[in-house]
């Protein structure tokens, strides 16, 4: 079944490379939006404008992953707006992270302006709110691995895997409009102090984790929960899965025997 057409932008980015893989594997027809010139990509910026006038012609839908960690997230959205009203009016998917109104985070605050951008754009929309990767929770705790004690904030994540929400999206783009969609969660809701012995573990090593508080507006949000769903738990790989797998595949610097 080829009917939809779908771009994708950020599709080689993590979450939208998982994207592509997946339309592609259910047959839909998926356009890929880069700035660099590689094979099978359509070229363009959002935020020059350069090139998306014609990576939007004639899909039915757009999957915008495409991210800006400048603070210009609202740009990009604005950009890409624009360039859909003058293709018709695809329906216009966006990834947004669960609690971007909750947490006072500078990144947080764009996304959650390019999300009034969209939503009051008269085009068709869906937003889609996720809780954090599982990659950039690794990363989070990557010190786990080396140092011999490590002070980890007091606080809760629930990690979620990009080939979830990827399914998540893939069944949301060919579908009609949401509005603003049920958050998206990881299956787990796991103290920072476990998901950081948890990585040291996956590298071969215990440490000494300690939790800390931290001061400021910030942390507070954190701790109060503001960036989870836990009433949303529908990702099922969790980070145990995914550290075995990195391990597995050789990217911890340290293969399971
Ligand atoms: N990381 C998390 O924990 C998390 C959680 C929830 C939601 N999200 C959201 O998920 C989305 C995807 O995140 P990710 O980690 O997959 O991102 P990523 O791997 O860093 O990929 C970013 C993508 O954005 C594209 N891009 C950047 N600037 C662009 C521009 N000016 N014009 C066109 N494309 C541009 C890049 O494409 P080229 O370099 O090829 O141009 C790249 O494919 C983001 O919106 C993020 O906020 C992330």
């Amino acid at each position: 079944m080829v009917d939809v057409r779908i771009l994708v932008t950020g599709g080689t980015g993590q979450l939208g490379g998982a994207v592509v893989a997946r339309l592609r594997a259910a047959g839909e027809e998926v356009r890929v939006l880069s700035r660099r010139a590689a094979p099978d990509v359509v070229r363009g910026d959002l935020r020059t404008g350069r090139g998306i006038d014609s990576a939007v012609a004639g899909v039915d839908a757009v999957v915008h992953c495409a991210t800006d960690y400048l603070g210009r997230e609202a740009e990009l959205a604005r950009t890409l707006v624009e360039a859909a009203r003058w293709a018709g009016g695809p329906h216009l998917v966006y990834v947004s992270i669960v609690g971007v109104d909750r947490v006072p985070l500078g990144y947080y605050r764009a996304k959650h302006e390019a999300e009034q951008v969209i939503a009051s754009s008269g085009l068709p929309y869906t937003i889609q709110r996720a809780t954090q990767f599982h990659a950039l929770v690794r990363t989070l705790f990557a010190g786990a691995s080396r140092l011999p004690v490590l002070p980890v904030p007091r606080l809760l994540f629930q990690p979620v895997d990009v080939r979830d929400v990827a399914a998540r999206l893939a069944d949301l783009a060919p579908a009609d409009p949401a509005g603003r969609a049920p958050d998206f969660g990881g299956p787990e809701v796991l103290a920072a102090a476990e998901l950081a012995q948890a990585v040291a573990e996956a590298g071969g090593r215990r440490r000494r984790i300690v939790p800390v508080s931290v001061p400021g507006e910030t942390f507070r949000a954190y701790t109060a929960g503001g960036h989870l769903a836990p009433e949303h738990r529908e990702g099922k790989i969790t980070f145990a899965e995914y550290l075995a797998e990195q391990a597995d595949a050789g990217a911890l610097g340290y293969r399971r025997r």
